[in-house]
């Protein structure tokens, strides 16, 4: 099958401003087969969201190849981004602005108008239970619903890989579970995806491959089945936590 992501000896140092230099990604080599789900898991500061910058093109790599479905990011970075749908850690959108306006005016990056942004938001916003809000400033709504918000400013371009950093991060079980609904019928209806989580049980529902990241190096990447067996099947957590050598060095 087609890769929708191909990352070869991904490397990437951080210089220059007045903190130090660091050594971010040492080498990464990371495949994602289309219609993937695929969980990104390690722990803080072991890369992932500088993984997905430089796949989104937000930052520059220091040296290796990325492509995504077939086109590197150096040759084509447009074109390798109107395939890309980013869900960011953070929220980054304007607080004052509405709901709609919010969604309409990403789809302008990519050169939707507005009359077919308004219309291809519709059933959008309706999945994701934001269409009443959709003429509320996004600052007077809750955190669940700002988290949804940017899952639908992600997809109003139709991306055929979406992204989603920690999307669930404090986020109550309840919306949690509603967004897994959501994931999993988003992937079955084709669209690649790629999550990072703190959740293990979530990564362990979801996934249908894994890779562990921990100082900038890729420790596993197998499919999720394969990986807990080989494991005796014990809990993802306990598995994460041996792997990324957590207890031992003491
Ligand atoms: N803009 C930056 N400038 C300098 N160092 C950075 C920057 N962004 C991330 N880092 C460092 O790079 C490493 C990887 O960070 P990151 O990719 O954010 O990890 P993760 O998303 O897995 O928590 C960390 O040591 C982090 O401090
Ligand atoms: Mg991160």
């Amino acid at each position: 099958m087609a890769s929708a992501v191909s990352v070869t000896d991904l490397r990437k140092t951080y210089t220059g401003g007045k903190g130090p230099t660091v050594e971010a990604l040492k080498g990464v080599n990371l495949t994602v087969a289309e219609g993937d789900f695929f969980a990104l898991l390690g722990p803080n500061g072991a890369g992932k969201t500088t993984i997905i910058s430089v796949l989104t093109s937000l930052i520059t790599k220091t040296s290796g190849t990325v492509e995504v479905f077939g086109t590197s990011i150096d040759t084509d970075p447009s074109l390798t981004k109107t395939h890309i749908g980013l869900v960011p850690q953070e929220f980054n959108f304007n607080i004052f602005e509405k709901v709609e306006n919010i969604i309409v005016n990403q789809a302008g990056y990519y050169g939707i108008p507005r009359g077919q942004a308004l219309k291809d938001a519709e059933p959008i916003l309706k999945d994701l239970g934001l269409w009443e809000k959709r003429h509320t400033p996004s600052q007077q709504l809750s955190g669940g619903m700002k988290r949804r918000l940017m899952i639908a400013r992600a997809l109003i371009h139709h991306p055929k890989l979406l992204i989603l950093d920690e999307p669930t991060a404090g986020v109550d079980v309840e919306l949690r579970r509603s967004m897994w609904t959501f994931l999993r019928k988003m992937n079955e209806e084709g669209t690649t995806i790629i999550l990072t989580t703190h959740y293990l049980e979530e990564a362990e529902q979801l996934a249908r491959n894994v890779a562990i990241i921990n100082k900038g190096q890729i420790l596993v990447n197998e499919p999720m089945q394969g990986f807990l067996e080989r494991h005796d099947n014990k809990k993802l957590e306990d598995i994460y936590l041996e792997v990324i050598g957590v207890g031992e060095a003491e």
